[in-house]
This record gives C-alpha cells, sequence and structure tokens, in this order.
C-alpha cells in the first residue's frame, strides 16, 4: 500500500519508527514532515496528508501530534476524509470495518510505539464491511455537501 505519513515537532523521531515500520512490511511511505524539531502547528500537516489521501496520490494516511488529537481534527476538516483517533487496536479494526477510516492518528505522548504498531497492523489489514455501514458513510458525504452550500 501507498501510505501518507505527516506529524508535528513533538513526533518526528517516533514518527521514523512507524515510517520504518511500513518500509519494512513492504509499504511504500510517503512523508510530509515535519522532519525539524522546531515547533510546527499540527493542521498544516494533517491537511497536506489528508489532500493527498482525498486525490488519491496515497492509499492511506497515517497523522501523529503530541495526543493524534489536533493533527486528527485537521484531517477530518478536509472533505472525504474519516479520520479515526486510536489509543487501541478494537477501534483502529472497527473503523476500518465499520466506518470505512481512510486516516490514522495516535498521539506520540500517549501510545507507546509497540502497541502503535499493533494498532497499524490491524488498521491497515482490516477490512471494510460495507452492506448496512454504507448508508452511514453516504450520511458522513451528506453533512459534507450541506457545509459547502
Ligand atoms: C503540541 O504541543 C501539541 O499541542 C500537539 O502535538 C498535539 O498534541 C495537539 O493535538
Amino acid at each position: 500500500m501507498k501510505i501518507g505519513i505527516g506529524n508535528d515537532h513533538v513526533a518526528v523521531e517516533y514518527k521514523s519508527i512507524v515510517r520504518g515500520y511500513l518500509e519494512s512490511k513492504g509499504h511504500e511511505v510517503v512523508n510530509f514532515g515535519t522532519d525539524s524539531l522546531e515547533r510546527a502547528n499540527y493542521p498544516e500537516y494533517g491537511e497536506a496528508v489528508a489532500n493527498a489521501v482525498v486525490s488519491g496520490e496515497v492509499d492511506r494516511g497515517i497523522v501523529i501530534c503530541g495526543t493524534g488529537v489536533g493533527i486528527g481534527i485537521a484531517a477530518n476538516k478536509v472533505n472525504g476524509i474519516r479520520c479515526c483517533t486510536c489509543s487501541e487496536p478494537y477501534s483502529a479494526l472497527l473503523s476500518r470495518q465499520h466506518n470505512n477510516s481512510n486516516m490514522l492518528s495516535f498521539g506520540a505522548r500517549v501510545v507507546g510505539i509497540e502497541l502503535a504498531k499493533m494498532i497499524v497492523d490491524v488498521w491497515l489489514d482490516g477490512e471494510y464491511e460495507d452492506g448496512r455501514h454504507q448508508v452511514r458513510i453516504d450520511m458522513l458525504r451528506d453533512i459534507e455537501a450541506r457545509q459547502r452550500r
């Protein structure tokens, strides 16, 4: 899979570990930064990865900040993004099966790196179940359409 990855200054080293892990599993990773420890603003990186997902430049996106919350909120502002902020694998899996999540966020200050790898694994392997869930995904699209008016 081709995966976009982005982060703020809090998660530079952590992101490198996640990136290396993804590459070791055979995924292609597109890095949207930051790779600097200078203070950075998470909305910029959340939006960049989200745009890459929506445009089809990458298949999925993973974004990381201190808590995973801010960068996840930023990603979810982009139409077509369903970003799940996760601290454990169960929600990550269900976000794929039920919500067809196309982005994942977590917090470098919250989730230990080995747990993060487990979350990433189940999220990447999880299959959208479609069927009864699609009506709800369509409703999310309807919300976006109403916001555009
Ligand atoms: C940066 O200090 C911090 O606010 C950011 O990494 C993130 O946790 C925001 O949600």
